[in-house]
C-alpha cells in the first residue's frame, strides 16, 4: 500500500489518498484523518503538491515497429512516465503499417514487452481498402478507434477513394482523422451521413477550429458527434519561431504546420470557451540528422505537454481543473477507458503528482526519447512533474525511473 500524504487535488482542496494493489483505495479530505497511519505501508509526504488522475496522451506516434532508430515503445514509454503520461495511445503510421488484425497484434505484443506505462492502440484505414480487417478490430474492440489520414503527412496512409472513405465511417464507431482546413468538411459530412463520432486531431488554426464550432453545433441534432485536439505547440508556437535561427526552420516542420500568432489565440479562446475536447502531443519524434538533412514533419511532445499547461496555468492562462479535463478526464471518457480519468475509490490507481511551482528549464540532454531534442529546448517553464504512478506502482518520482512496472493495454481491459 502506498499513502499519498497531504496533496491537494485539482480544486485546490486538501488530498491525501491510498493506494491499494493497483486501484485507489480510500481518499482523504482532512489531514487530521491520516496523522495516524504508519505501519506496513510506504508513504510518501507529498507538501502540498498537485495530485491529477494520470495524464492521458491520446496522439503519439512511438515508431514501433519500423522506426525504432527515431523513437520505440521503451524509450517513449519512458519519455511518457517523466512527462506525467500514464496512458498513451498510439498512431498505425508504423511498419508494417497497422492496418491489418495480425499487425496491430503484432504491435500490441512489443508494447506488452516495452512499455512502463499503459497504451492502447488507433488502427489506421488504409488507402487501398482495409474493411474487413476494421470490422474485425472494432468488433472485437481491440483498438480505440480508426484513424485516417485525409492530407499527405509521414507514412503512406493516405486515403482518397470516395468509396473506401464511405466504407471506413460505415464501419467504424470513432473516427480519427488528420484533416487540415477543407478535409475537416468531408470528414464531418460523412461521420453526418453515417451518425457515427468524428475526432479531428491537431486542429491548427482559426480557419479549422471555425469549422469544428460550425459542426459542433450542427451535430447536436444531427445524431453525430465531433470532438476537437489540439496539441501544446499549436497552442505555444507560431511560424515566428521558425525565424529564430536556420536550424528551427527546419526542427519545426511539422503537419498541420505553425500557424500565427492570431491562430495561437484564437486556439485558446475556443479551449477556454469549452469548444476543445482534448490535448494530445502528436509526439512524432525523428533524429535531429534527419530534421537536418531532409523535410521530414513531426516534433516530439510527451515529456513536456504537461509541463507547458502548468506553466500557462501559473501565469493565469487556464486552471488546474481544466488541465485535468483536457488531458485526463475528457479523454477517458472519449476513448471509453473504464476506471481511468477521475480520482475515485475504486478506479485504476493511475496518478500524476506535479510540483507547480518548480522551475525549470528544458534541455536537449535531459531528453527520454530517442529522438534526444525537444523543440521547446530551452523555455523556461514553471511547474513539472514529480512523480507518476501506473496501476498502483511507482515508475518515476523526482529523476528515477522503476523500468520493472509493466503497462497494461487499455483495449484488452474493455473486452
Ligand atoms: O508532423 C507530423 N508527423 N504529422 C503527422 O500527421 C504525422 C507525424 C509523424 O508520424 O511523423
Ligand atoms: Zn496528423
Ligand atoms: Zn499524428
Amino acid at each position: 500500500m502506498i499513502l499519498l500524504k497531504n496533496g491537494k487535488n485539482s480544486k485546490n482542496e486538501y488530498m491525501s489518498l491510498l493506494i491499494k494493489g493497483s486501484k485507489i483505495d480510500k481518499i482523504f479530505r482532512q489531514k487530521e484523518e491520516v496523522d495516524y497511519i504508519k505501519d506496513g505501508i510506504q508513504v510518501i509526504e507529498l507538501n502540498g503538491k498537485l495530485i491529477l488522475p494520470g495524464i492521458i496522451d491520446p496522439h503519439t506516434h512511438m515508431r514501433d515497429p519500423g522506426f525504432t532508430m527515431k523513437e520505440d515503445f521503451i524509450a517513449g514509454s519512458r519519455a511518457c512516465a517523466k512527462g506525467g503520461i500514464t496512458t498513451f495511445i498510439d498512431m498505425p503510421n508504423t511498419n508494417p503499417p497497422t492496418v491489418t488484425h495480425e499487425s496491430l497484434l503484432q504491435k500490441k505484443i512489443l508494447a506488452k514487452q516495452k512499455s512502463i506505462v499503459n497504451y492502447g492502440f488507433h488502427f489506421g484505414g488504409s488507402r487501398s481498402g482495409n474493411v474487413n480487417e476494421i470490422k474485425k478490430v472494432v468488433k472485437n474492440k481491440l483498438a480505440s478507434s480508426v484513424k485516417i489520414f485525409l492530407n499527405v503527412s509521414t507514412g503512406d496512409m493516405l486515403v482518397e477513394d470516395n468509396e473506401i472513405l464511405n466504407n471506413i465511417f460505415e464501419n467504424s464507431e470513432l473516427v480519427l482523422v488528420h484533416a487540415e482546413n477543407e478535409m475537416i468538411d468531408k470528414a464531418a459530412e460523412l461521420a453526418k451521413k453515417y451518425k457515427k463520432k468524428l475526432y479531428v486531431c491537431h486542429i491548427s488554426s482559426k480557419n479549422e477550429m471555425e469549422r469544428v464550432i460550425k459542426y459542433k453545433k450542427d451535430s447536436i441534432n444531427n445524431g453525430y458527434k465531433i470532438y476537437a485536439e489540439v496539441t501544446p505547440h499549436h497552442l505555444f508556437m507560431n511560424e515566428s519561431n521558425m525565424v529564430e535561427s536556420e536550424k528551427s526552420k527546419k526542427l519545426l516542420r511539422m503537419k498541420p504546420e505553425l500557424k500565427t500568432r492570431v491562430d495561437n489565440e484564437y486556439l485558446w479562446n475556443a479551449l477556454i470557451n469549452g469548444y476543445i475536447d482534448a490535448i494530445g502531443t502528436d509526439h512524432a519524434p525523428h533524429l535531429l540528422e534527419e530534421k537536418e538533412k531532409s523535410t521530414v514533419f513531426g516534433i516530439p511532445g510527451v515529456e513536456t505537454s504537461l509541463a507547458l499547461m502548468i506553466d500557462a496555468y501559473n501565469k493565469n492562462k487556464i486552471s488546474i481543473n481544466l488541465i485535468e479535463k483536457l488531458m485526463s478526464t475528457n479523454i477517458a471518457k472519449i476513448f471509453k477507458l473504464k476506471n481511468k480519468g477521475i480520482l475515485e475509490v475504486g478506479f485504476d490507481a493511475d496518478i500524476t503528482v506535479v510540483d507547480t511551482d518548480y522551475k525549470w528549464t528544458v534541455k536537449n540532454e535531459h531528453i527520454e526519447s530517442k529522438c534526444g531534442w525537444s523543440p521547446f529546448e530551452n523555455y523556461e517553464l514553471k511547474g513539472k512533474n514529480y512523480m507518476t504512478i501506473v496501476n498502483g506502482s511507482i515508475v518515476y518520482i523526482d529523476g528515477k525511473f522503476d523500468m520493472t512496472v509493466k503497462g497494461d493495454d487499455i483495449n484488452e481491459q474493455r473486452l
